[in-house]
């Protein structure tokens, strides 16, 4: 398990993110950092796990396989931890996961996770040519960065099928690039174990499919899964 000091974390993370914005954001150089709020404790029912796993969920060390781009990844998406807009349709999910390092078996902080996804009607932002996104809106996209123990969370909706040929349909799939320095980019998806059109595809491999735990809170249901990903060295 790896442990970074939270000053060294907050460090690493704040010259990260003034690489990504630079050109963009300049902080003042008399500017003090953000006092810290404390700890976040429960929210809404989800704690976050008090003893971390020292393996990927599923026990696999191998490097997560890689998987097509598609035509759909757009460069430049904001920072956040929901994919897709406030009130989106569809059925709510939250998926978490750690990023590994294959060669360390350690987890890997400061990962760059680039994901997009078809929102509930199989559409993406950029799937239609004459009706092109403005280039500051980027709908079921996001990147996130891993924390201090490799960790990642985000909440969004199940992803709807699309059609790609004449009665041939994608499952529903979450795309990912991932980055990690002195690691080799990975572009991946992520699949649902029961879907339907999963024995179909062409594209689908085994290993990418997590199953669903269906919760219930009082406000209604939604759906948890991990998703865990091992980095090869470059
Ligand atoms: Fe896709």
């Amino acid at each position: 398990m790896l442990e970074l000091p939270r000053r060294d974390f907050l460090t690493r993370a704040s010259l990260g993110l003034a690489a990504a914005f630079s050109g963009i954001l300049t902080l003042r150089s008399d500017a003090d950092p953000t006092p810290e709020s404390g700890d976040v404790g429960d929210y809404g029912g989800y704690v976050k796990e008090k003893k971390l796993p020292d393996a990927p969920q599923n026990g696999d060390w191998n490097p997560t396989e890689n998987n097509i781009l598609g035509p759909f990844h757009r460069k430049g998406a904001p920072y956040r931890a929901k994919i897709g807009p406030p009130l989106s349709k569809g059925t709510v999910m939250l998926i978490s996961g750690r990023v590994w390092a294959h060669d360390t078996k350690k987890p890997l902080p400061m990962a760059v996770l680039d994901i997009w996804q078809a929102n509930h009607d199989g559409r993406y932002d950029n799937d239609d040519p004459k009706a092109p996104p403005a280039k500051d809106v980027f709908l079921y996209r996001a990147r996130l960065l891993t924390d201090e123990n490799g960790y990642y969370e985000y909440e969004t909706i199940h992803p709807g099928r699309y059609e790609i040929g004449k009665g041939v349909w994608r499952p529903s799939h979450i795309h990912y690039m991932v980055r990690a320095t002195a690691y080799r980019d990975l572009v991946t998806q992520l699949y649902f174990d029961g879907d339907p059109m999963n024995d179909k595809d062409d594209f689908i491999k085994k290993s990418l499919i997590i199953r669903m735990e269906e919760k219930r809170v009082a406000e209604g249901a939604y759906e948890r899964g991990t998703f865990d990903i091992v980095l090869a060295k470059t």
